[in-house]
């Protein structure tokens, strides 16, 4: 029976208006609204397809086309009015496609739910965010690159347990990070053919009773095919979880790199400074200059790593099939989506331009920490003494250097002869950073040979993406 004041969307079997504060809480029209393009994309596919299949009249197909253009024209220049009364994005958008054109707006939702409708959205939503992330992405790893290449031959020292260990270069440094967020790119697009998927047509939970034709609507809104089952294609959220997870571990390997950039940045250590346009002062001490933005994204990683955590707890108990528990999907994936969206911006930039080398800070850090003590171990063992009694001597070296106060190369040669007759002259180059780092002469390793290797075919992996 048709209503007249029926004025909310399920009025028809309520006998009363839900409260304000139910309304409010179970509204989600402020944080969703942010998917009108998606929900407009999809609405106007699934309206082709009715119409394709004679569902839906030419008329009403052409009403529903021009009503949603003047939706999208309101909503782009602000005079959309979001309601409350309203719900969401999906019943706020089909409401004003009533008010404009009428009838044709109340034939739209035939065959389909909301259910299949905002789990399409948010696919769509996820899809374009994903495509983004990725550009940011490369770009950030171009930017990695290219300080890499900068710094090829830079010397620093590598750290076990923050302990200076072994010579490298800040370019293998880099290049280090390069491989982690090449591997958080390729789990991306991994995810990304996974979110890919269209759930319309699953309308509610079962399917619907019109001959629809699904495949046509998926080839027209890009998806790669359509989810095989309709209970499944409502209720699962695990596509957002694999991404948030894939988000967590780029901000995870972010956070790295930052603490490594605040670490740096501090004047004791002083290997880098950072641009001052990626800094902030102190309102008490004129003096001081913070590594704000590394900070921040190393904080930030914390309320990513959460918004998994809160999309996995979300999804845990629920039975099958749609449950409003789903609705709170969003804030935690739009939160990671803006969050990793923007460090990726700031990132590409600070790397690609922000950063500047102190060379001579991390070759003093070099010569302070016995740097080329296992360069010494390695020249014994080719000259015929076993690794493990090599590794004796050179204790004996370096506690000996110690006491005297000086680095290796700095030890006399009949001082080294001391403690093996198989030392002689050449020795003093094995010694030397530049023998060290040269001397790691293979694949993975960090002579600047190889660092240059490994800056092309990044540079190709990049090109080839
Ligand atoms: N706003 C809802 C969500 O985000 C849309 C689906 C509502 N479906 C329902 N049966 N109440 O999940």
């Amino acid at each position: 029976m048709n209503n007249p004041s029926q004025q909310y969307t399920w009025d028809g079997v309520f006998s009363e208006p839900v409260s304000y504060i139910v309304k409010r809480y179970t509204a989600s029209v402020h944080f969703d609204k942010r998917m009108w393009r998606q929900d407009i994309r999809a609405s106007i596919a699934h309206a082709r397809m009715l119409a394709r299949q004679g569902i839906l009249s030419e008329n009403d197909l052409a009403d529903i086309e021009r009503g949603m253009a003047l939706v999208e024209a309101e909503i782009e220049s602000g005079r959309f009015e979001w309601s409350l009364d309203f719900e969401d994005v999906h019943l706020n958008i089909e409401k004003r496609l009533t008010a404009l054109v009428g009838e044709a707006g109340k034939r739209l939702h035939t065959g389909r739910s909301r259910n299949d409708q905002v789990a399409t959205d948010i696919r769509l939503y996820l899809r374009d965010g994903i495509d983004c992330l990725l550009d940011l992405l490369k770009l950030f790893q171009e930017a990695l690159v290219t300080l890499a290449e900068r710094e090829a031959a830079t010397p620093m020292p590598g750290f076990t347990h923050l302990q200076v260990a072994q010579p490298v270069t800040f370019g293998h440094h880099m290049l280090a990070y390069f491989e982690m967020f090449w591997r958080d790119s390729e789990r991306l697009r991994d995810c990304r053919r996974r979110v890919n998927r269209l759930p319309l047509g699953a309308a509610a939970l079962a399917g619907t009773t019109y001959p629809i034709d699904r495949e046509s609507v998926a080839v027209e809104l890009g998806f790669e095919a359509v989810c095989e089952n309709s209970l499944d294609a409502v209720s699962d959220r695990d596509f957002a979880i694999e991404f948030s997870a894939a988000a967590a571990l780029c901000m995870t390997h972010i956070s790295r790199l930052s603490e490594e950039l605040v670490l740096w940045m501090n004047p004791q250590v002083g290997f880098i400074r950072i641009a001052d346009r990626f800094c902030t002062g102190s309102s008490i001490m004129p003096q001081k200059k913070n590594p704000d933005v590394p900070e921040l994204a190393r904080g930030k990683t914390g309320r990513v790593n959460g918004n998994l955590m809160a999309l996995l707890t979300l999804m845990k108990g629920q039975p099958l099939a749609y449950n409003k528990d789903n609705q709170e999907d969003k804030e935690p994936l739009f939160d990671t989506l803006d969050t990793l969206t923007d460090t990726l911006a700031i990132f590409a930039d600070m790397m690609g331009t922000g950063i500047t080398v102190v060379a001579y800070r991390m070759k003093e850090a070099l010569h302070a920490g016995f740097a080329t003590a296992t360069d010494l171990a390695d020249y014994l063992v080719k000259r015929g003494m076993p690794f493990r009694d090599a590794h004796a001597v050179v204790g004996s070296v370096v506690k000996f250097a110690d006491k005297q106060g000086v680095d290796l190369p700095d030890l006399t040669l009949p001082q080294l002869k001391e403690f093996s007759p198989l030392i002689d002259e050449d020795v003093f180059f094995a010694l030397t950073v530049t023998g060290s780092l040269a001397a790691r002469n293979h694949i993975g390793g960090t002579a600047p040979e190889q660092v240059n290797a490994a800056i092309d075919r990044a540079r190709k992996r990049l090109g080839a993406e």
